[in-house]
């Protein structure tokens, strides 16, 4: 079966409906288990917070729920919006359907998240650059980005293709993932059929996989300070390259000053910062 074959939907249109059982939930209990280590491993407080790429809402609802602060949730996908205000019905997450490499906040926040790849759906490296910039204009002084992401160091345990398939009430997803080194490209293609014989429905996602010391100098650039580094599996500092790291920077406490970001001036008093 090729994409050649059926139609091809834009990326997660299709897929939004299966998302949660085939890839949201166990990502999530992973993400927020790492997301506790760093909030308590860096003493971080935030009284209002943002998730960027957000999905289908399962992180945002947390933070919303758990932490109890109002939390902008950002993608571009209508559909995974859509799941998204089903599963955070009730709580205090305001949708925002907007492409992150533009990202404006109403206001600015105390914490921003992106999680599970967000960041390497931006496949050039001006992209993820801007978003950096962009991040940063959207805190408040002195706060808190924690994002993950895909490196080069064998992001399918050495493999060059990858199959997954998950089945969940009476759908088949399967998830073939190629890798390709020189281009640092992953290509996952995504089909989903509702029964055996029924013709499926098709995705086609890229993801750029990224060198750590370049994300860290983009992340310099921008005007943060890189507070850890640390493997995605384990949670121990990083030490070589591992397949996906998580990242921990703060904003400068000064990175807002109303002389350097005329849109938020008067907006907030910055905290005192500990
Ligand atoms: C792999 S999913 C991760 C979803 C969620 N963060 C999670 O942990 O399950 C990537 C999400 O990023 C969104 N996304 C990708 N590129 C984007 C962009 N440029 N602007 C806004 N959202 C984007 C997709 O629509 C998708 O919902």
């Amino acid at each position: 079966m090729t994409s050649k074959t059926f139609p091809v939907f834009r990326p997660y249109s299709r897929l939004a409906r299966s998302y949660d059982a085939a890839l949201g939930v166990p990502n999530f209990l992973r993400t927020r288990h790492a997301f506790r280590f760093l909030v308590r491993r860096y003493a971080i407080r935030f009284r209002s917070a943002a998730d960027l790429g957000c999905g289908t809402g399962l992180f945002a609802r947390y933070l919303a729920a758990c932490w109890r602060v109002p939390v902008f949730a950002v993608d571009r996908s209508r559909e995974m919006l859509r799941v998204a205000r089903g599963n955070c019905c009730g709580s205090a997450v305001q949708f925002l359907e907007q492409d992150i490499r533009c990202l404006r906040l109403p206001q600015p926040v105390d914490l921003i998240t992106a999680n599970f790849d967000t960041l390497n759906h931006l496949v050039h490296r001006d992209e993820v650059r801007r978003l950096f910039c962009r991040v940063a204009e959207n805190l408040r002084p002195g706060g808190w980005f924690i994002f993950d992401f895909v490196t080069p160091c064998q992001p399918l345990a050495g493999r060059r293709t990858w199959v997954r398939r998950y089945r969940h009430c009476g759908r088949e997803l399967q998830q073939r993932i190629h890798w390709d080194p020189p281009r640092r490209l992953l290509s996952i293609l995504i089909v989903e059929r509702w029964a055996a014989h029924s013709p499926p429905a098709v995705e086609v996602h890229r993801e750029r996989a990224y060198a750590p010391r370049e994300i860290g100098r983009w992340l310099l650039d921008a005007g943060f300070v890189i507070r850890g580094v640390y493997d995605a599996a384990t949670l121990r500092p990083a030490r070589n390259c591992p397949s996906r790291l998580i990242v921990v920077v703060q904003a400068r406490a000064d990175h807002l000053r109303p002389d350097r970001s005329p849109r938020y001036r008067g907006a907030h008093q910055p905290e005192p910062q500990a």
